[in-house]
């Protein structure tokens, strides 16, 4: 059998691991098989790219941050575009043909889901395998890549708060995660903040001063705010997310996090900073818990593979690594329910969410 791996969208720890983790199950395994690596994610199947993987590719990888493979964003709404005469989709059906594939693995987040149901719709033999630092993909309790990310905003806001004690400051930590909110939440309750701003639950400034303001009143010397990136003001839930931006960009403010800086400040008098945690969060070594469950995640889908099962992703439900049909998932997201056991635990322990 002929095995292609590729990984797609933003990147993230844990990349490396499941590749390993599916070229040594296949090596193990599975007699005559040939293992390939396609660069650049989807562009490099459009381009009809491929190089061998070997083994001295994949061994000493299980601990490397990023992709050995490259990765690329392809915006799904392009696939099925005509330019010169195909569609991307078309062209990246005929280099799976022409390599002579008999699966393709794509690693990636909700978008590169949607692009491989559209690649299996078409009769490609695709398994994916579920890659994100905003743990959003439909079907699976976790992803990888998250929990390292989970620990890096933790422990930027175990060292956050040090100075924000120092000075009496309010400090807002913005964290990645555009449309789901898992990043914050996780990391917020675990580094103790005391608001938590996420997209799932649109707040109010009014109501963020308020509690900044009642928390002081009471004796608090400092206030640590975890804000989403795509965490959005109640008033702006009507504007489509380019709108927002456009808004935003009138009043000369880049995100929503330094607009409640700004608001914060001047409304409750303390000074008030903030800190973009950004690509932070997608580099660097995986913890130990991803490594392990990249490793579950990539030996099973070379065994979902290797037994001739495709059209699926590998997910995890509960303890259990399994699978869903990618056109089962494909184009949903998994978000935070903004009345869920967490959120509501986060409210009993005093957590403000804004609202
Ligand atoms: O991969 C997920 C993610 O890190 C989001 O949390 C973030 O909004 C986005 O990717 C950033 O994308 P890019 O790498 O294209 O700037």
């Amino acid at each position: 059998m002929k095995f292609g791996i590729l990984t797609s969208g933003g990147d993230c720890s844990g990349l490396n691991a499941v590749i390993r983790a599916i070229c040594l199950y296949i090596e193990q395994n599975v007699k005559n098989a040939e293992i390939v690596g396609i660069p650049d994610g989807y562009g490099g199947l459009i381009r009809g790219e491929s190089f061998p993987l070997k083994q001295e590719d994949f061994s000493d990888i299980l601990d490397r941050g990023g992709t050995i493979l490259r990765t690329s964003r392809q915006p799904f709404k392009m696939m099925t575009v005509a330019e010169n005469g195909s569609s991307r989709l078309q062209r990246m059906c005929e280099n799976y043909r022409r390599m002579g594939l008999d699966c393709l693995f794509t690693l990636g987040g909700a978008g590169t889901h949607k692009t491989a149901a559209l690649l299996s719709m078409e009769g490609c033999n695709v398994v994916g395998l579920p890659k994100t630092i905003d743990n959003d993909i439909y079907g699976t309790d976790v992803t990888f890549g998250f929990q390292t990310a989970v620990e890096v905003a933790t422990e930027a806001i175990d060292r956050i708060r040090t100075t924000a004690a120092s000075h009496g400051r309010t400090m807002l930590i913005e964290i990645m995660g555009n449309k789901a909110g898992w990043l914050t939440l996780h990391a917020g309750i675990a580094a103790g903040a005391d608001m938590i701003l996420i997209p799932e639950i649109p707040f109010s400034v009014d109501r963020v001063c308020d509690f900044v303001a009642a928390q002081r009143g009471a004796g608090k010397a400092y206030t640590i705010i975890a804000v989403a990136e795509g965490a959005v003001l109640a008033s702006e839930v009507k504007f489509k997310k380019s709108e927002r931006v456009f808004v935003r960009t009138e009043r000369g403010e880049s995100t929503v996090t330094q607009h409640l800086a700004e608001v914060l400040q001047e409304r409750t008098g303390y000074e008030t900073r903030s800190s973009v945690l950004g690509y932070l969060q997608r580099g660097g070594t995986p913890c130990a818990f991803d490594r392990l469950l990249s490793s579950r995640l990539g030996g099973y889908a070379a065994q979902l593979a290797a037994s001739g099962k495709f059209g699926v992703t590998a997910a995890v439900a509960g303890n259990r690594i399994t699978f869903n049909a990618l056109t089962e998932i494909a184009g949903k997201y998994k978000l935070v329910a903004p009345d869920g056991d967490i959120v509501r635990f986060a409210k009993s322990i005093g957590i403000g969410f804004g609202v």
